[in-house]
């Protein structure tokens, strides 16, 4: 049992508590049962007296739900820093570059893409992530995607095939969709949860990703997509139709694709992925105009080594409230609970009583601060299942 008391703040995303879309308590305490779940989250004058003996004195720092980020790309080979140093001095980012880093991840051993997809995992739990989807997307073959997949499922169970990212060189699309649908889908649907397709300008169109999706769900993976981020098109609509758990990127969007999100009463959940405009210097989308329309949102980094190569959820946190209209409030669950919604989650994302017992204590006294101090090491330790995995409480 690990009982802190002396929380400056503690965001449990409670509803039920009635403190607010993030269930605040002040001045509180945090009992992590046998079980590794959350047993107690209440004031600290509150705490029975039998469990104040060995309780941990956090001295008024602030308590978080670890971040989920539900979108990563961390299996691949090598990196695109020229790519990036060209797109600064003006040259547009287009899909292409995924062809590069195909290259680079065909080339790399099963162990080097474990090292590297460890390492950035372990960058993200660093920062207080402590639970991340990760894709496929750099193999492009049946025999690189596969292990791809391997590796990404020794990383995480949050897997996702993404044989359809792009088409590779020297295949014509039709024969490449029926390879995703067919060959690769079969040897990849062991080691995924998911399936996803990038809907868009230089990728898939609407058709070719509702067959890949189908295929998918026929499989029994999960559906996620890629869409609307590099232009308007018609992938967020097909999500919706097809009821994906999350539509990513969202950066292109309509009245009608609002309308749509919406009117899936939170089933589908948009991702958005601020730090890939950030880096892809794209406009960002406006996040307020999905909330204010009743859609769940979702905040993730979409680490990879093209259009955003960083794990940081605080980075995403504070772009999300500089640039995209969001509350610190808003921005702080949708990097947590938005995360596990998109991930169709319960037991994540939160510290209600019963939720795995998975946080980060900050240096700071609030989870306004993640906003308020961009770029700043704000996380002092990470626990996961009730255990610190990064940090320390010193
Ligand atoms: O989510 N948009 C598609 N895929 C990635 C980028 C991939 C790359 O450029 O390597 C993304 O931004
Ligand atoms: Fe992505």
């Amino acid at each position: 049992m690990l009982v802190l008391t002396g929380i400056g703040t503690l965001v449990t995303n409670d509803v039920t508590l009635e403190r607010g879309k993030l269930g605040v308590i002040n001045n509180a305490a945090l009992v992590v049962g046998d079980d590794n779940k959350v047993a107690l989250a209440c004031e600290a004058v509150n705490l029975p007296r039998e469990l104040r003996t060995n309780a941990v004195d956090i001295g008024g720092r602030a308590v978080i739900p670890g971040f989920v980020d539900s979108h990563t790309h961390l299996v691949f080979g090598g990196d695109r820093a020229l790519e990036f140093e060209a797109r600064m001095s003006g040259k547009p980012y287009t899909a292409g570059g995924i062809r590069t880093t195909m290259s680079a991840t065909r080339g790399a051993s099963n162990d080097t893409l474990a090292e590297n997809a460890r390492r950035l995992a372990n960058e993200a739990l660093h920062t207080g992530t402590t639970t991340l989807e990760t894709k496929s997307g750099y193999g492009l073959s049946v025999l690189d995607e596969t292990r791809s997949l391997q590796v990404a499922a020794s990383i995480t169970s949050e897997t996702t095939f993404l044989g359809a990212h792009v088409v590779p060189p020297d295949s014509q699309i039709d024969d490449y969709v029926n390879l995703v649908c067919g060959e690769m889908l079969a040897q990849c649907a062991a080691s995924a949860k998911w399936i996803d397709v990038f809907c868009d300008r230089g990728a898939f169109e609407v058709d070719h990703a509702r067959a890949i999706l189908s295929a998918g769900a026929k499989a029994g993976l999960g559906m996620r997509i890629h869409a609307n981020q590099l232009q308007h098109g018609g992938g967020v609509q097909l999500g919706v139709e097809l009821g994906v758990a999350s539509c990513d990127h969202c950066t292109h969007l309509n009245d009608a694709d609002v309308s749509a999100l919406a009117d899936s009463n939170g089933s589908t959940v948009a991702t958005l992925l601020p730090t890939a405009e950030l880096c892809t210097r794209s406009q960002f989308p406006d996040a307020r105009r999905l909330i204010d329309a009743g859609v769940t949102v979702a905040l993730a980094s979409d680490c990879n080594p093209g259009s955003s190569y960083t794990t940081s959820m605080p980075l995403v946190i504070s772009l999300a409230v500089l640039n995209m209209n969001m509350t610190c409030e808003e921005a702080v669950w949708s990097a947590t609970a938005g995360g596990a919604a998109a991930l169709r989650r319960q037991d994540i994302g939160t510290l209600k009583i019963g939720a795995n017992a998975d946080f980060s204590v900050l240096n700071t006294p609030s989870y306004i601060h993640l906003a308020y101090r961009p770029g700043v090491k704000l996380v002092d330790a990470v626990f996961r299942l009730g255990g610190c995995v990064a940090g320390s409480l010193l």
